[in-house]
């Protein structure tokens, strides 16, 4: 087990050290096409999640210099107002709005779904993009270990809560969900709250990531009847206020080396702003191009097959009724 989880996270390291630093997204780059990005989206509503910040207000300020409009959902109302305030003025989107939302807080996003289904606007884009590493255990005020409830179950309440409005905006409607390469190195597992054994908080970011990828898939197959597209993506290796906060070390190791903010929502901007027909439903995206779910291990693999077990706990936690 001990080696098996070391080669992953090993296979990992090397893979990340050739494809997500600045140096590949520059090479990668060599290969997009710029018309892509100059597709305007006036009329469009957009919904990012944690858009106070780094790669979500890379997003939030991309999709508002292209019209959009776009509710950020950020945790403190200081920090939102200061965000929102830059990008209308780097913009000159006046579209552009604040909701409050701890989305650590089942009960708090509920209330925003409700908030969002009285204006009700159709959603044309959400993009989960908050999330977080937090280091050592710690259980929200709902009972949730902190990480999962961000990372996962805040995911998963807020995209289902809106799931009526994205039907209102389909065809067009699309779930674009910010995971990572940490990803690859953590199989798909039932143990949600990391109770099974001594609490790691990277491991747990990685399985919350799989969690999201394996989600994105279900959630396509689910629900792509109703004209709604789900993306995952990995942004890249990027120098954001997250990454210097949660791993300081990797921050200082890669310094001048990591993408830019704005690097980093790239492909979250492309997947919200390209026709349905180029996409493919529930896959996971890095640089503008499809990207492997797995790399080099079948136990990554075979594990999708717990999702629906997931799908039910995360269903009853939810409160959501259906
Ligand atoms: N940067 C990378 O290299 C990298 C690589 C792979 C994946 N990602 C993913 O990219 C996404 C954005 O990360 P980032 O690097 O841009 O980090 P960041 O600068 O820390 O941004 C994270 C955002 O999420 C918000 N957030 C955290 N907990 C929240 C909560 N309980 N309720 C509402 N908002 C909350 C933060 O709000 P506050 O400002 O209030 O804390 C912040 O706005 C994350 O999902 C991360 O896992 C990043």
């Amino acid at each position: 087990m001990f080696l098996l989880k070391t080669w992953r996270a090993t296979a990992f390291g090397l893979y990340g050290y050739l494809n997500f630093t600045k140096s590949s997204f520059l090479e990668h780059s060599k290969k997009f096409k710029v018309e892509d990005m100059q597709i305007q989206i006036q009329g469009k509503n957009c919904i990012v999640t944690g858009a106070n910040s780094g790669i979500g207000y890379a997003t939030a300020e991309g999709l508002a210099s292209r019209g959009a409009t776009v509710y950020m959902v950020c945790r403190n109302k200081e920090r939102g107002e200061a965000a929102l305030s830059e990008i209308q003025s780097a913009t000159g989107n006046k579209n552009v709005y604040l909701e409050v939302c701890d989305l650590s807080s089942v009960r708090e996003i509920n209330s925003l779904g409700s908030r969002f289904s009285e204006k009700g606007v159709p959603v044309h884009v959400l993009v989960n993009n908050a999330g977080l590493i937090e280091h050592n255990r710690i259980t929200t005020s709902e009972g949730y270990e902190l990480n999962f409830a961000v990372n996962v179950l805040g995911t998963y309440t807020m995209t289902e809560s809106l799931m009526p409005l994205l039907e209102k905006a389909a065809p067009y409607s699309r779930v674009i969900t910010v995971s990572s390469g940490g990803m690859y190195s953590a199989p798909l597992t039932n143990d949600l709250q990391f109770s099974g054994s001594k609490f790691d908080g990277v491991e747990q970011y990685a399985r919350n990531k799989r969690v999201q990828v394996a989600l994105t898939e279900k959630w396509a197959e689910r629900y792509g009847h109703k004209g709604i597209g789900f993306y995952s993506m990995h942004p890249g290796w990027a120098e954001t206020p997250g990454v210097a906060k949660s791993l300081p070390s990797f921050s200082e190791s890669f310094a001048g080396k990591l993408r830019t903010r704005e690097e980093g929502a790239d492909t979250v901007i492309w997947l919200a702003l390209q026709p349905k027909e180029k996409l493919v439903p529930g896959a996971f995206y890095f640089d503008r191009a499809e990207a492997p779910k797995h790399l080099l291990s079948a136990a990554t693999r075979g594990s999708h097959s717990a999702i629906d077990s997931i799908l039910e706990c995360l269903h009853s936690m939810s409160g959501i009724s259906s």
